[in-house]
């Protein structure tokens, strides 16, 4: 199983949107502390909200990807509990990461934010909404602590194959850039 596994393309856009949620995370928690540099806060703010725009484009084009080039079946011998938890598990991550993008999206432009690459772009912007943008905010809050559970449970599995179990499922994924052969 270690030659074959995911291709180049699906192996890419789960590595790249692996970094950006990676520096999305903290970078949201660290722009909300109370009495941070004004000009530091400016910065991850506009990191955090155009680089969310990229995940959702990302996830969305990794969907279609997914849906013409279908995921290698994993290897045999992996309990049908496992191959579950597998499934529901990614399910979940690709909604959550949908869900925290729209929420931030709406928390920014309903409360009159700009989001400075789509207003570049000349995406309108929905008309201003304090109570809409409020709720968007909550739920973009709440949003965090399943997404970060569910990483979190997707490292440890991953983690789990490539030291405990050796059982080809994490080079399924990894490298990056699949080797030839
Ligand atoms: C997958 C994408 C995203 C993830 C994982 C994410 C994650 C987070 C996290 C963890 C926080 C800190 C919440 C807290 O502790 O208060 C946060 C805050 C925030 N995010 Fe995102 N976010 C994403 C996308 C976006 C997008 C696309 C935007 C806007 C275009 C956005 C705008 C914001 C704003 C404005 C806050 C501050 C919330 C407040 O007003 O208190 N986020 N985000």
């Amino acid at each position: 199983m270690a030659q074959g596994g995911y291709g180049t393309t699906a192996r890419l856009f789960h590595w790249i949107t692996f970094l950006l949620v990676l520096g999305m995370v903290p970078a949201g928690w660290v722009m909300t502390q109370e009495g941070l540099d004004r000009a530091l806060q400016d910065q991850l703010f506009i990191f955090h909200k155009n680089f969310g725009v990229i995940v959702l484009v990302l996830v969305l084009l990794r969907l279609a990807w997914r849906a013409i080039v279908p995921p290698p079946p994993l290897p045999a011998g992996i309990p049908d509990w496992q191959r579950q938890m597998s499934l529901w598990v990614h399910r979940l991550l690709y909604a959550m990461l949908i869900f925290m993008a729209v929420t931030g999206y709406l928390r920014v432009t309903l409360g009159g934010f700009p989001v400075e690459m789509l207003d570049a772009l000349g995406v309108p912007r929905p008309p201003r909404n304090d109570g809409m943008a409020a709720l968007a905010q909550r739920a973009h809050f709440l949003g965090k602590f399943l997404l970060i559970g569910l990483v979190l449970v997707h490292v440890v599995a991953a983690v789990g194959h490539a030291i405990v179990k050796r059982d080809g499922v994490f080079s399924r994924m990894w490298p990056p850039i699949r080797r030839s052969g």
